[in-house]
């Protein structure tokens, strides 16, 4: 794993970087995306970039992570949502080519047939991750296996409180959601990880120098042969 260290905004713009890279080399890449706080720097670049007409996506593919169980498409904590409204209304990509996991509905049928999905696709080029306090990568919490696919997973405790945020109260918050596997993300060809602020300091720590185990998911990417992790200098601290 290669670390790259330095601000929110300096990242954020070499992230934005390697996706317009990927993108402009194959313009139908197909693009693991991620929900969440971390990303936005990223997706604010992209669009900036696409206006510029520094790159076009409208023959690139898209697959998120996950999305909670139990929320329409068109609610304001969806990810669906968050992915239109924080990229996809503003760039010129094709909807139909965009993919985020069901939270209702046949969300089980879509859930199972989601990594045959992205295969047809040719594969995920490049994926972007986020990380939990706890060590997550998408909704996998600590014990999820290695091998898992697209499934359901119960949101750790610690998830619902560090996610209930962006609620307005913590009873909100889904405790499921719908989660493509580690297995699904170890598939990607290339990886970048993003995370900053201190909270994320003892997960970055575990994942850069803590043993491989299912107790700390992230850890598994310690066996990923293109991922760089990108940090701050406090999600970086105890590391130094
Ligand atoms: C979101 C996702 C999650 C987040 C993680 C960090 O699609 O997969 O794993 O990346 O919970 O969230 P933020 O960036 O909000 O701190």
């Amino acid at each position: 794993m290669k670390v790259v260290v330095g601000s929110n905004e300096k990242i954020s713009e070499l992230i934005a970087e390697e996706f317009i890279k990927q993108v402009n080399k194959k313009p139908n890449s197909v693009l693991g995306l991620a929900t969440g706080t971390s990303p936005l720097g990223v997706y604010a670049n992209l669009v900036k970039a696409n206006k510029e007409g520094r790159v076009s996506f409208k023959d690139v593919a898209t697959f998120n992570l996950d999305e909670y169980i139990g929320l329409e498409g068109t609610h304001n904590q969806s990810y669906r949502y968050f992915m239109n409204e924080n990229l996809f209304n503003h760039i010129d990509i094709d909807k139909s080519r965009t993919h985020v996991l069901k939270g209702t509905g046949d969300y089980l049928a879509y859930a199972k047939q989601y990594d045959e999905e992205i295969k047809k696709f040719g594969g995920i080029d490049l994926q972007i991750l986020g990380i939990g306090s706890d060590g997550h990568i998408a909704f996998n919490e600590p014990g999820t296996p290695f091998d898992s696919l697209t499934h359901v997973a119960e949101l750790a405790e610690s998830t619902i409180v560090d996610n209930s945020r962006l609620f307005n109260d913590i009873s909100e918050v889904p405790t499921k959601a719908v989660t493509m596997g580690l297995k699904s993300i170890m598939n990607a060809r290339k990886i970048v990880l993003i995370a900053t602020g201190k909270n994320k300091a003892k997960a970055i720590y575990n994942l850069l120098r803590g043993p491989k185990t299912e107790e700390v998911p992230c850890s598994i990417l310690q066996d990923h042969p293109d991922c760089t992790i990108y940090v701050d200098e406090d999600a970086y601290s105890l590391v130094k």
